[in-house]
């Protein structure tokens, strides 16, 4: 909030106040996100095709936008009429091609609307947009990945996913890090955050911090190099990495210590 005052102006006065209260006010409503305003919704553009309106999708696809109600997308987006029926196509794109009578006889139509473009989604959220731009991260615009992949976009829940139900999601397309193993590592257990973005990160492996000093903010004891029992005095030269030894980082069923054999 306090960035919202320039240093130059005076002090505010209580009339001043109002007026930032009222801009403020009526940014939130206008859905004001990073200083550009997403309303009324922006119609996500499809060659050739215009809006067709929300009434129209759900009537054809009514369980969809039944449990569309429910989600965090509908209660920010959907504030007035005409936003309620621009939403359904601010992520699908303009849907008259598809959504004429003709989509029931000739379902090859459906391809004028997009199933998923992330794209659409960073027309809204810029932030990840630069996340997804990254050195490292998951390739969703080479499409192997997708938002839906780890989001419930049409979800009943907020869309955001915690990381406890959020490893099961990853364990999908990463099943070798899932255990059980005989000696697991807490960190993992309590969840991939610990060390990983999930969406890009400047850090190879997606990793939240570099080198040592991902495992050193759980691990550093006051004897360093004395960790837990083991003295790492010679196994600790100046290049040395933490995993370069505990290569099983995520557990193991051989080595207590999480080290390679
Ligand atoms: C006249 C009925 C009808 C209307 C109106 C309609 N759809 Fe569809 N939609 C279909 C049919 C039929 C399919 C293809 C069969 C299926 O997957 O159910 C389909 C498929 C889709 C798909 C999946 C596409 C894919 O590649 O898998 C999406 C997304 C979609 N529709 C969104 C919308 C949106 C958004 C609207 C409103 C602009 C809309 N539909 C309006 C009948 C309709
Ligand atoms: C915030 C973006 C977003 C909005 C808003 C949105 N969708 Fe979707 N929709 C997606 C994504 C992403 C997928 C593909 C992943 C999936 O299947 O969940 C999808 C898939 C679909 C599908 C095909 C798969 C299925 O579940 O049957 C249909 C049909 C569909 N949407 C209809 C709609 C309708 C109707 C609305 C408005 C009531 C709507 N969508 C609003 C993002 C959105
Ligand atoms: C028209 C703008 C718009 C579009 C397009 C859009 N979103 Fe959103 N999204 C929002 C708003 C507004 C929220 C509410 C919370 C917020 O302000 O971050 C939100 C929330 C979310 C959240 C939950 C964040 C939280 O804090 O709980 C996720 C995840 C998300 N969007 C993913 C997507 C994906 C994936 C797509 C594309 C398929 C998409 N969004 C398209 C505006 C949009
Ligand atoms: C590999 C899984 C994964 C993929 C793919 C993914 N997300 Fe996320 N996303 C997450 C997780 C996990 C969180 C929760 C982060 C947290 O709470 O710290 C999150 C959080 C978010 C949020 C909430 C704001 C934030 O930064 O916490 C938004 C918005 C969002 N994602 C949008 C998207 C969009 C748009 C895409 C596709 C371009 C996408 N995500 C792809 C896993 C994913
Ligand atoms: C839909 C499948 C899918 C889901 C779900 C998924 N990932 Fe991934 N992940 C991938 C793909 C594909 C890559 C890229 C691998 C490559 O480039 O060889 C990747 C890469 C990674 C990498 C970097 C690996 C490397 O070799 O650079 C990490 C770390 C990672 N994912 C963690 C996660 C986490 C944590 C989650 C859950 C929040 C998750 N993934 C969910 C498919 C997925
Ligand atoms: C204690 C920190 C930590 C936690 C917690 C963690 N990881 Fe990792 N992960 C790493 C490190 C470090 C690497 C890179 C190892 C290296 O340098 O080769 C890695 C690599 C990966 C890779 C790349 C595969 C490979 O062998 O290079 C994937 C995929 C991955 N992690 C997924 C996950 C998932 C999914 C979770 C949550 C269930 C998770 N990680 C939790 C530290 C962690
Ligand atoms: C979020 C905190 C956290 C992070 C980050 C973390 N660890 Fe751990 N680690 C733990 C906890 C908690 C245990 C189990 C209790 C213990 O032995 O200290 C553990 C156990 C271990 C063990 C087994 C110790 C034993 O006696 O069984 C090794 C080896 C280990 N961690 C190495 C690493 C390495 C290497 C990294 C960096 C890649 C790392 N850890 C990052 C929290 C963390
Ligand atoms: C040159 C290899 C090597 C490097 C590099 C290394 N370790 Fe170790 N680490 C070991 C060995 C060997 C053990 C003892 C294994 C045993 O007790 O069987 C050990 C044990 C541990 C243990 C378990 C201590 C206990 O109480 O049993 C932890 C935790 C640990 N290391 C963390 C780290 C962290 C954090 C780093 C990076 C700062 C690191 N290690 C770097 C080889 C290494």
């Amino acid at each position: 909030m306090g960035s919202l005052w320039n240093k130059s102006l005076p002090k505010p006065g209580r009339e001043f106040s109002w007026i930032v209260l009222i801009t403020l006010v009526v940014a939130l409503m206008s859905g004001c996100r990073g200083g550009t305003s997403v309303f009324p919704l922006k119609v996500f553009a499809i060659p050739g095709a215009q809006l067709a309106g929300t009434d129209q999708c759900s009537a054809c696809h009514e369980d969809v936008a039944q449990r569309f109600k429910h989600s965090e997308h509908y209660r920010s987006l959907a504030v007035d009429e005409e936003s309620s029926q621009r939403i359904c196509e601010s992520c699908h794109g303009a849907g008259s091609l598809h959504a004429d009578k003709a989509a029931e006889e000739r379902p090859e139509t459906a391809r004028f609307i997009f199933r998923e473009n992330p794209d659409a989604c960073f027309t809204c959220h810029l932030d990840i947009r630069a996340r997804f731009s990254l050195p490292y991260r998951h390739p969703v615009s080479q499409g192997r990945v997708q938002c839906s992949s780890c989001h419930d976009i049409h979800g009943e829940k907020p869309t955001r996913r915690l990381w406890s139900s959020g490893q099961e999601t990853c364990f999908q397309c990463h099943p070798e890090v899932r255990g059980p193993f005989v000696w697991e590592h807490e960190a993992v257990l309590e969840g991939c955050e610990n060390c990983h973005f999930p969406h890009g990160s400047p850090r190879r492996k997606l990793l939240t911090q570099d080198g040592r000093n991902l495992c050193l903010k759980c691990h550093v004891t006051s004897g360093f190099p004395q960790i837990g029992t083991f003295n790492h005095r010679a196994a600790l030269s100046a290049t040395a990495r933490c995993v370069d030894c505990h290569t099983r980082i995520h557990g193991s069923n051989f080595s207590r210590a999480l080290l390679s054999q």
